[in-house]
């Protein structure tokens, strides 16, 4: 075949019999897909369309023209039956050879960089509350439905609120117990305050002395919050913990309506069962004082475990000490200017962290504060 026979007219090229058609045709669709193999981008694929089926000066174009058009009565039926067949050949051809380049590596690259949607996406873990967060929160539900509301107080608090305005003078014993971490800093300002000396609470109390300052009675708060103490670490002390105060200021508050609420929040938080029990005890800043103990909620009160051994949560005493309560001395009363012969109520402060243990059966305080996802997802 001619190198471009296409140029050609039929009888240029020597064809006047209807059977030299189809040879010719099959020729071109040879020359067509050997062309068509080599376009193997888009670029190249787009190059080969518009040689071939460009309307202009295609293949396509040309061989109507010169071959179909121009052909003799004779040889048209066979040359538009073989113009036909070559056309639906090559649309296939071409066809096949865009869904291969499509499919080919160039392609895959961007298959890589799409979203790909069927795709499970990606779990992000969410968050809880931590456990004495939880606590906090229980607590609080529980005093808030007989009429407690919830205030807090600053982390670092003077002397004066700390210890004096709690009945504790600055050469008193109980100091030992509760000393602490000191924050050197001038307070400017207030009276009450000793120069240049500013310390991280020991305990929620001093929360009643800046309630009752600004609230006159009745007065029925719980204080949550954070306390520090120069503990050393072991399994039921951290140097921070957290407690949670109550205080109930009124007219006529007696050691009986102390002992109902502290009875009714223990049967809510523990359950009905535990038993509970007051002991003699001693705060400067409360008079009656008292230790508030329940029944052990690991040994049900026995002092014998499961096993048959002693309890090891209580010691085999059956019971396990909560924390520490009593009647607001009236000398506090004195600091804050409430009549001590009109006014009387309670106060309680307890263990926030050993109250969680003891709900929780945690045997260490320090699980609280090592962030140990292991433990915290225990309690989401
Ligand atoms: C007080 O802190 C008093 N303010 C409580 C109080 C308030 C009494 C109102 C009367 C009226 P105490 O030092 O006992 O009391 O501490 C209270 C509770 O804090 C303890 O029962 C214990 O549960 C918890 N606690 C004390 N020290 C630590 C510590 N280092 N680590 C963890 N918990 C502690």
């Amino acid at each position: 075949m001619a190198e471009n026979s296409h140029e050609k007219t039929l009888s240029a090229l020597g064809i006047a019999q209807p059977d030299q058609v189809a040879p010719l045709f099959a020729e071109l669709l040879s020359k067509a897909n050997a062309a068509l193999q080599s376009a193997r981008s888009a670029e190249l694929f787009e190059q080969f369309r518009v040689q071939w089926l460009g309307r202009k000066s295609g293949v396509l174009t040309l061989v109507t023209d010169n071959w179909l058009k121009a052909a003799s009565k004779d040889l048209k039926p066979a040359v538009g039956q073989a113009l036909n067949k070559f056309k639906a050949e090559l649309e296939a051809a071409m066809e096949a050879q865009r869904a291969a380049i499509e499919s080919g590596p160039e392609s895959a690259v961007s298959a890589k960089d799409r979203v790909d949607l069927s795709l499970p996406g990606v779990v992000r873990p969410v968050g809880s509350r931590h456990l004495i967060r939880q606590v906090f929160q229980e607590i609080e539900d529980i005093f808030v439905s007989i009429g407690f509301s919830v205030v807090e107080g600053p982390e670092i608090e003077t002397p004066y609120y700390n210890f004096e305005a709690l009945n504790i003078p600055e050469f008193h014993p109980v100091r030992d117990d509760m000393d602490t971490f000191y924050v050197e800093a001038q307070l400017d300002g207030s009276a009450k305050t000793l120069p240049g000396s500013l310390l991280l609470r020991t305990h929620t109390s001093p929360v009643q002395i800046r309630t009752m300052e600004e609230r006159q009675p009745p007065v029925r708060v719980i204080v949550p919050g954070k306390v520090y103490r120069r503990d050393n670490p072991d399994a039921t002390h951290s140097f921070m913990f957290h407690q949670i105060e109550g205080l109930a200021v009124d007219h006529d508050i007696t050691f009986c309506d102390f002992t109902g609420t502290i009875e009714y929040f223990v049967k809510n938080f523990f359950g009905p069962g535990v038993k509970t029990r007051f002991r003699p005890s001693y705060f400067p800043f409360t008079e009656p004082s008292v230790e508030f103990d329940v029944s052990c909620i690991f040994c049900g009160g026995s002092g014998t475990a499961a096993s048959g051994q002693t309890c090891g949560k209580c010691k085999g005493a059956g019971w396990i000490e909560l924390f520490g309560a009593g009647m607001v001395d009236p000398a506090v009363y004195g600091f804050v200017n409430y009549d001590a012969k009109k006014v009387s109520g309670f106060a309680f402060g307890m263990g926030m962290d050993r109250l969680a243990m003891l709900k929780y059966g945690i045997d260490d305080i320090q699980a609280f504060f090592q962030n140990d996802v292991r433990f915290l997802k225990q309690f989401s």
